[in-house]
């Protein structure tokens, strides 16, 4: 008892001394810090409290431990309750629940000498407890406004139950369908791929404001994981990134940096090694290029367990090293290993770490507690009344189902199949595993999203047709996994008495996210059985298909009249399905990703370089080029691409000037949009440049802009960009960003493989 009274004056003395500021501090003591804020009030409170810690409690800060609730790694690390009690914790994630973190925050606030709050952490990936369509299909609907809002939703909802902080955005680009984590991403491009990064973290944090960060519904987020995560060789999790500095610079870090000029407040260091440095050790990424070069001044975070992983990497020696290497390279907590709390004290006691660096980290992190106002009162965050309250609401359901339906993209539509209107008194037979189902729809990644709460696409057929001319006959057909012949023959029969069928295909949801890895990324040959038999029916088959990647559709888009990319759509999942396929929303997702024809094409992307033997895509067949024997070096269907209910016609693109200048310059696209159809619906109109010649060969494509247009049938619309110097610079030859001047050309496009509206240009 006695302990905790003692225990109790101290922190009440932190909060105050927190509260007020050490009239004594007003400088940061290290000249290296730089607070996130600039705001000087705050570097004295940080200072004040930094000035009260002792070297272990100092390094307990830069520790964060996982309740357990949820296990994401290999190794969990030792019982983090000690710790707890001694104040030697700085960050808990995946604590859930308002009483379960209020419990904890009181151990940390009036149980320690003291009495730091706690950050409480959460990979909030795509929605808390009302679940959006997974990133990489948000990132198909180009809706940068949306995106944005279901981060806010997102953050309201996982800030009313006590979390302070999310792992999000994941901003890897994504080139390789193998990797279960594209799904967590925003696809291969950089420039979309850097919107939305800004959108996302825009959407956490609340906008730009630091001060955003103390509103109750906003989380402090991550960029992740810096970096190059996605580079991993032949796709395999974890896997070594090998790849030129030009790459790194040019595809790889432009969304992380976007992240940053967002004003992200953290950053995760990734698992992987980028030529021979694995992230977690590289002090060139992690210092001199995240903060000298870019000036980041939040905090960097290692992934789970990735500090201890520096000795299987092979560059510690032991755990001890691995920690030293970590903080040495500018890393500020240790996500679960537990190396910085065994081993930096005698480390700093050896010289090995100076008590500098310990001390930039530290403020770092106690900057942040400030920003979200948990020293000021540390339950701020905790109402179970604000939790009931902000879950699961009409609004976020009516955003998450418009999510669904601008998520989904048509990669097929023979004979226009699709939409099946009410009014049009057929038949439909519903078909197949995820018809019915609601446990896959939420897909990785789901938070706390309760997957028995996720509308099947069966329920949202149902509710749409009811009352209306269409009937309904249900069949699953086959599992993911597997048929019988008794199952395929009652699909079957279905189909017989059906005029068209839809069938929902496609993964089970633990296929892709972390460590889901397929080198096989067909349908299971049990759903294609299927899938061949209902089309023997002579019935005309839509595939609706539920993925975290993109699929090798090649056999799929011989035969399927219909194809809907539908991803794992969430908690709405089946009625912005539904309103898809009843033509009550007309789809105008575009691929973020290229398809591949098939599995050996991979990676395969649209901003590629054109080789020294390009291949005329006229005549592929042609010895001695950069070409396949054996199939097409073109994707199924190309990153940009997505049908409508209606077509679209882009006509009269013009520039305003040929010549532009290397700086300060900049000319004006414009382009004729056209809805040629009989309904309305949006486009996404896509801008394209190249640079025929440079100091470093240059993609053949790279997109530099897009608008999604949103047009009534017949209506036209002229779309204006904006094309500045500085749009066009990359690092070249000598590893410098800047505009080189060349021969240009740009286009003005449905898709990535539109060639239609090419103009030449030219930079001086
Ligand atoms: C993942 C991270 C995630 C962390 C915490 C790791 O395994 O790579 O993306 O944020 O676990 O759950």
């Amino acid at each position: 008892m006695g302990k905790y009274i003692t225990s109790i004056v101290y922190a009440v003395a932190v909060i105050l001394l927190a509260a007020c500021g050490s009239p004594s501090s007003g400088t940061s003591g290290n000249g290296k810090w730089q607070s996130f804020s600039g705001d000087k009030r705050i570097e004295q409170r940080v200072d004040s409290v930094l000035k009260l810690m002792t070297l272990e409690e100092k390094i307990g800060q830069m520790t964060q431990f996982s309740a357990n609730w949820s296990i994401t790694g290999p190794v969990m690390s030792d019982d983090f309750q000690p710790y707890l009690e001694k104040g030697l914790i700085g960050s808990i994630f995946n604590a859930t629940s308002v009483e379960g973190i209020r419990r904890m925050q009181q151990i940390a606030v009036e149980e320690t000498r003291l009495g730091i709050p706690i950050l409480f952490g959460q990979d909030v990936i795509h929605g808390y407890k009302t679940i959006f369509p997974i990133p990489l299909a948000e990132a198909c609907s180009w809706d940068l406004e949306m995106m944005q809002r279901t981060a806010e939703i997102a953050a309201i909802e996982a800030a009313s139950d006590g979390i302070n902080w999310t792992f999000a955005p994941m901003v890897d680009i994504g080139r390789d369908a193998r990797w279960g984590r594209v799904m967590e991403g925003a696809g291969e491009d950089p420039y979309l791929g850097s919107k939305v990064a800004e959108a996302r973290v825009l959407g956490f944090q609340g906008g730009r404001d630091v001060n955003s960060l103390r509103e109750l519904t906003t989380l402090l987020a991550t960029g992740k994981h810096l970096a190059a995560y996605g580079a991993a060789e032949s796709g395999r999790d974890y896997n070594t990134a090998e790849l030129s500095e030009h790459t790194l610079r040019n595809v790889y870090l432009p969304p992380y940096r976007a992240a940053h000029e967002a004003g992200v407040g953290t950053f995760m260091a990734s698992f992987n090694e980028i030529n021979g440095v694995p992230a977690t050790a590289d002090q060139w990424l992690m210092t001199e290029v995240l903060r000298n070069e870019w000036g980041f001044k939040g905090f960097v975070v290692s992934d789970y367990t990735g500090v201890n992983e520096l000795v299987p990497h092979g560059v510690a020696k032991d755990e001890k090293h691995a920690a030293e290497l970590a903080v040495n390279a500018g890393i500020d907590m240790d996500m679960t290993g537990a190396t910085f709390i065994k081993h930096l004290t005698e480390s700093v006691k050896e010289g090995k770490v100076s008590e500098k660096s310990i001390d930039t980290a530290v403020r770092r992190i106690l900057e942040m507690k400030f920003l979200l106002g948990l020293f000021d009162d540390p339950y701020r965050y905790l109402d179970e009344e604000r939790a009931k309250q902000n879950t699961m609401t009409p609004e976020f359901m009516k955003t998450a189902r418009k999510a669904v339906s601008s998520s989904v993209v048509l990669l097929k539509n023979d004979n226009q199949v699709l939409p099946v209107t009410k009014e049009s008194g057929k038949t439909v037979a519903l078909i197949g595993p995820l018809m019915n189902d609601s446990i896959n729809l939420n897909g990785e990644w789901a938070g706390l999203g309760d997957r028995n709460k996720s509308v099947p696409i069966l329920k949202g057929l149902t509710e749409k047709y009811e009352g209306s001319t269409v009937r309904l006959i249900y069949a699953e057909g086959a599992s993911i996994t597997e048929t019988t012949p008794a199952k395929i023959a009652e699909a079957v029969a279905a189909a017989r008495r059906a005029d068209i069928v839809v069938a929902a295909m496609g993964e089970d949801f633990n296929w892709s996210g972390e460590a889901a890895v397929r080198t096989d990324i067909r349908l299971p040959e049990p759903q294609r059985e299927l899938l061949r038999a209902l089309k023997e029916t002579g019935k005309p088959v839509v595939l609706v298909t539920l993925s975290g990647r993109p699929l090798d559709l090649s056999w799929e888009d011989e035969t399927m009249d219909a194809i809907l990319q539908a991803w794992f759509p969430g908690t709405q999942g089946g009625y912005g399905i539904a309103d898809v396929i009843a033509g009550d929303y007309n789809p105008s997702g575009r691929l973020v990703m290229s398809f591949p024809r098939n599995v050996g094409q991979i990676p395969i992307y649209y901003n590629q370089k054109n080789t020294g033997r390009p291949v005329d895509l006229n005549n592929e067949s042609v010895d001695y080029k950069s070409n396949y024997l054996d199939t097409s070096i073109t994707p199924l269907y190309p990153f940009g691409y997505g049908l409508s209910y209606t077509t679209f016609e882009i006509s009269n693109a013009q520039i305003d000037k040929k010549t532009l200048k290397t700086e300060d310059d900049k000319i004006t696209v414009t382009a004729n949009v056209r809805n040629a159809g009989e309904v309305d619906g949006e486009i996404v109109v896509q801008l394209y440049t190249r640079q025929l010649v440079a100091s470093v060969t240059r993609p053949v494509k790279e997109l530099k802009g897009f608008q999604k247009v949103a047009l009534q049938a017949g209506k036209s619309k002229q779309v204006t960009f904006e094309l500045a110097s500085g749009d066009l610079a990359f690092y070249g030859i000598d590893m410098q960003k800047k505009t080189e001047p060349g021969n240009m050309k740009l286009w003005v496009a449905q898709h990535a493989a539109d060639n239609s509206n090419e103009i030449d240009f030219w930079i001086e």
